[in-house]
């Protein structure tokens, strides 16, 4: 590991990126931390400077690593991470944390991730691929509702359909098939078995072969209070989340984390990265896994660097270079709250250029709002995206940090503003 001043570049311009690039400024190593685009958030944190390159701009990510003599690239999304960024830049002889495009296939592709999982005996929900409609209609009967259709490939995490009805979901199959919804994306499907339970995040670091799990967290995926309307990317989340104790997380890391990772070095798709699980944890207290990303959750990565201790420069190196063996995460024992400001019209189609004012309150260390969909015009701040800001709270107990973070979230306005207000009501509940 070097002793020199680093430079880093996180690709992406979205909540967690705004936490990676905040967290990887306070490394002690850590020279100057640039981000590609960035938003206005990243814009004025201290130690981090946004360059006008987009994250799937691959050609001028490479050029802009030799411009800059950039030391270790971070990825964030994974559009970059399935399109190869990785490759390309251990082509050029950069340093670079994340999955190859080969080992991103395991988001990129449901398809692929379930028969790998069946392969490798990882507990998952029964399931059959199809590219053609007849095959997955005569399969879609002899199924039961709920009934789950999924697009095979990315799609911005809306490529997932979950309905009682059955004219709806054969709508969902032959609109998918015939690439009227999600484009290429929904040229196969994955229809299968719906997982009653509780849903939680399980994000591992992992070089290859070593993993590391980090802090707990849950995010809430539906738009309403109470888990109600439609999915969007996340409306907040929480750390740690009691539904994952000890025990729990150790089944996690036996029955589906380690064999993954050998799975995939064994099958020449060593993973390298940000390794996230998205599990059912039946009412039996059984884990299943519902998909897996590629790269650390947004929401989630907000509220889980917010507990960070250990220096995060440190360990993306020591993955880099294989060494996560040696390496120990600290963790503050506070819960952290992220509660998701959203524009108008979010999940459907987001409101942008309204004007967001109460940036500049200052609540303390134990509060940070961080940007997502916003941008800088002049002074002014900007909405730009369907997720706008993730306003974050450190607290002794759960409650404290949720009584902070919906603080720091009521402090700020934009026309349209609107959040969830029971972001971490349900570890209350269990607590
Ligand atoms: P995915 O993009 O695969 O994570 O799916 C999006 C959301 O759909 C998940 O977060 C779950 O809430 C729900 N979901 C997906 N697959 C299943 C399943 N087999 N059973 C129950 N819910 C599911
Ligand atoms: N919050 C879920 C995700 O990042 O996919």
């Amino acid at each position: 590991m070097s002793t020199d001043k680093q430079t880093i570049l996180v690709v992406g311009g979205g909540g967690r990126e705004h936490a990676l690039a905040w967290k990887l400024a306070q490394s002690p190593r850590a020279g100057s931390v640039l981000v590609a685009p960035g938003n206005a958030g990243t814009a004025t944190e201290a130690g981090v400077r946004n360059v006008d390159v987009g994250a799937e701009d691959l050609p001028g990510l490479v050029r802009l690593c030799a411009d800059e003599a950039v030391d270790l690239v971070v990825v964030g999304p994974e559009a970059p991470l399935a399109a190869g960024l990785v490759d390309r830049l251990e082509e050029a002889g950069v340093r670079v944390f994340g999955p190859r495009q080969a080992a991103a296939e395991l988001e990129a592709s449901k398809a692929f991730t379930k028969d790998f999982l069946a392969r490798h005996q990882v507990p998952t929900a029964a399931y059959g691929n199809f590219d053609d409609a007849a095959t997955a209609l005569q399969f879609l009967t002899n199924m039961a509702p709920p009934y789950v259709i999924k697009a095979d490939g990315l799609a911005a995490g809306k490529g997932v359909v979950v309905t009682e009805d059955y004219a709806e979901a054969e709508a969902a199959v032959r609109d998918m098939l015939s690439g009227n919804r999600f484009g290429a994306a929904g040229a196969r499907v994955v229809i299968e078995e719906f997982l009653p339970g509780e849903e939680a995040s399980f994000i591992a670091v992992v070089d290859g072969e070593t993993l590391l799990p980090l802090a707990s967290s849950q995010d809430h995926k539906r738009v309403g209070d109470g888990d109600s309307g439609p999915n969007t990317g996340g409306m907040g989340a929480y750390s740690p989340a009691p539904v994952l104790d000890d025990a729990l997380q150790a089944r996690v890391m036996d029955e589906i984390m380690r064999p993954v990772v050998r799975g995939l070095a064994a099958e020449g798709r060593r993973f390298r990265g940000f390794l996230y699980c998205g599990l059912m944890i039946a009412p039996d207290g059984t884990p299943k896994v519902v998909e897996f990303n590629v790269r650390l959750g947004d929401p989630e990565t907000q509220p889980i660097l917010m507990r960070l201790e250990s220096d995060l420069l440190s360990l993306l190196e020591a993955a880099v270079d294989g060494e996560l063996e040696a390496q120990t995460l600290r963790w503050t024992e506070q819960s952290c709250v992220g509660v998701v400001l959203a524009a108008e019209h979010y999940p459907a189609s987001p409101a942008k250029g309204d004007v967001i004012s109460g940036l500049e309150t200052d609540l303390g260390p134990q509060t940070k709002v961080f940007h997502a969909g916003t941008r800088a015009d002049g002074d002014t701040v900007l909405t730009a995206g369907g997720r706008v800001l993730c306003a974050c709270g450190l607290g002794d107990t759960l409650a404290q940090a949720q009584e902070r973070a919906y603080v720091a979230a009521d402090a700020i306005s934009f026309r349209g503003m609107h959040c969830r207000r029971d972001i971490g009501s349900r570890g209350l509940n269990r607590d």
